[in-house]
């Protein structure tokens, strides 16, 4: 019925996650609320291992991308669970290393990484930072070199596939940002001069060819793309890559229209691509990492909110205003992203209306989505909106001086503050007159 398994209908026909019923959680802790389950981000996380032993005999590392939803609790749960860190920025490290995170653990990435940065990753012995240019590169050979240690580092490569997602979030083709591109021969180019710094540990390449994908083929194309460049490392340069990181990227359920893949086929395929390749080139198996971060936390999460006014333009649309928006949402402003939203207070209720639910910051463009099926809806009614989990929390903003919501986490039949409420004081904190 919905588009998360952790959500479902009690007797009161109130929408629930993780067992808990959110009209409660709305007025226990006031709206715009996030929610996350912890159970179900748990799920994920062995998921994800258990098709790294199954179809890799366990010869990898699942890091969960920290930019999809990032705070102590999370960097927590993740340690708990034997799954490692991406982190793409002084922020995201510093709260991972705030819980003790193992550091040897963690990928760093950033296309423009800082001295500052670099030099925390090295402070802090962060297992791999993934370099992702020249001018990067010999600023960290100087801070390693400084420090008296080798930096372990990972290349990040753009391997020129064109997976088939919104433009904004496709890293992997040849125009991107991110990474050395290999058809001009510059990322091989730069693995010879890695290899010959002395404070440099080269040990692998990684790629992340976009998010919200569905299809495995780009994946599977992707691995066979690296591991040629391994080949061509190994035959020309008589060096041995270690290890390959195939980033993340999965696709998840936000409406119907979606259909992702289970993980394990995601693994399957690439396993099975890589181990037959390595066989026949005469290869070692690389060690493999992949950086889910959306399939970990979005299915995880929603937000509640509280109906406000409510404007019937005739003939045009109705608009359903919340107290919330594109400051805790910016997704649909951003990549018109689609949501399944739910009138908590009556779940089961048959969606017969259509609406454009609309946030309250002064903008127009402030939608959390259009043409949304929604039940009969009125002002004081509890919104949520599905599958938030990722992307939302962590792209919020202080736009308009609105206070980020709390993020509340339930487990076991209870419920936990893990990101505090902003308050009017946070917003003015660092104003000086
Ligand atoms: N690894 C690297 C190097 C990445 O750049 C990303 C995402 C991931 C892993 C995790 O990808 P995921 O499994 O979450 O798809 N703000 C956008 C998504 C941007 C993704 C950026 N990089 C959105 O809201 O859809």
């Amino acid at each position: 019925m919905f588009v998360s398994k952790n959500l479902a209908v009690n007797e009161k026909d109130h929408l629930t996650i993780g067992g808990i019923d959110t009209v409660e959680l709305a007025s226990k802790y006031g709206t715009p609320l996030y929610v996350m389950d912890e159970d179900l981000i748990r799920e994920h996380c062995r998921s994800f291992k258990q098709s790294m032993d199954r179809y890799y005999g366990g010869e990898g590392l699942v890091c969960y991308a920290s930019k999809a939803f990032c705070c102590k609790a999370m960097c927590k749960i993740m340690m708990d669970e034997g799954i490692g860190l991406d982190v793409v920025s002084e922020g995201e490290l510093y709260t991972a290393a705030s819980v003790g995170f193992p550091m040897d653990k963690v990928c760093f990435h950033g296309n423009n990484k800082t001295d500052e940065e670099l030099s925390l990753a090295i402070e802090h012995k962060v297992g791999r930072i993934i370099v992702d240019n020249i001018f990067e590169l010999e600023r960290l050979n100087k801070i390693a070199l400084k420090a008296g240690v080798k930096a372990n580092i990972m290349y990040r490569i753009k391997p020129g596939i064109d997976a088939h997602t919104h433009d904004f979030v496709r890293t992997g083709q040849i125009d991107s940002k991110f990474g050395f591109a290999l058809e001009t021969g510059e990322a091989f180019e730069a693995v010879k001069k890695a290899i010959s710094l002395d404070n440099i540990n080269f040990i692998g390449v990684h790629c992340h060819i976009g998010s919200q994908i569905f299809d495995i083929d780009p994946f599977v194309h992707a691995a066979e793309v690296m591991i040629g460049f391994i080949e061509k490392i190994k035959n020309e340069l008589n060096y041995e890559i270690k290890e390959l990181n195939l980033g993340g990227g999965f696709g998840i359920k936000y409406t119907e229209e979606d259909t992702p893949v289970a993980y394990d086929k995601y693994m399957e395929k690439v396993s099975e691509k890589v181990k037959a390749l390595c066989g026949e080139k005469n290869l070692k198996l690389p060690f493999i990492l992949i950086e889910p971060g959306r399939s970990i936390a979005a299915p995880a999460g929603i937000t509640l909110y509280t109906v406000g006014g409510i404007k019937n333009i005739p003939n045009i649309r109705t608009y359903v205003s919340i107290d919330g928006g594109m400051c805790d949402n910016p997704r649909y402003a951003l990549y018109k992203s689609k949501y399944d939203v739910v009138v908590a207070n009556k779940a089961s209720a048959p969606k017969d209306n259509v609406v454009t639910v609309a946030g309250k910051c002064c903008e127009s463009g402030d939608l959390i989505g259009e043409g949304m099926p929604i039940q009969q809806v009125e002002a004081g009614d509890t919104l949520a909106v599905l599958a938030t989990g990722a992307y939302n929390y962590s792209m919020s903003s202080n736009y308009n001086r609105i206070p980020k919501p709390a993020v509340v986490m339930v487990k076991d039949g209870g419920s936990r503050v893990v990101v505090k409420r902003e308050t009017l004081d946070d917003i003015i904190r660092n104003d000086l007159e």
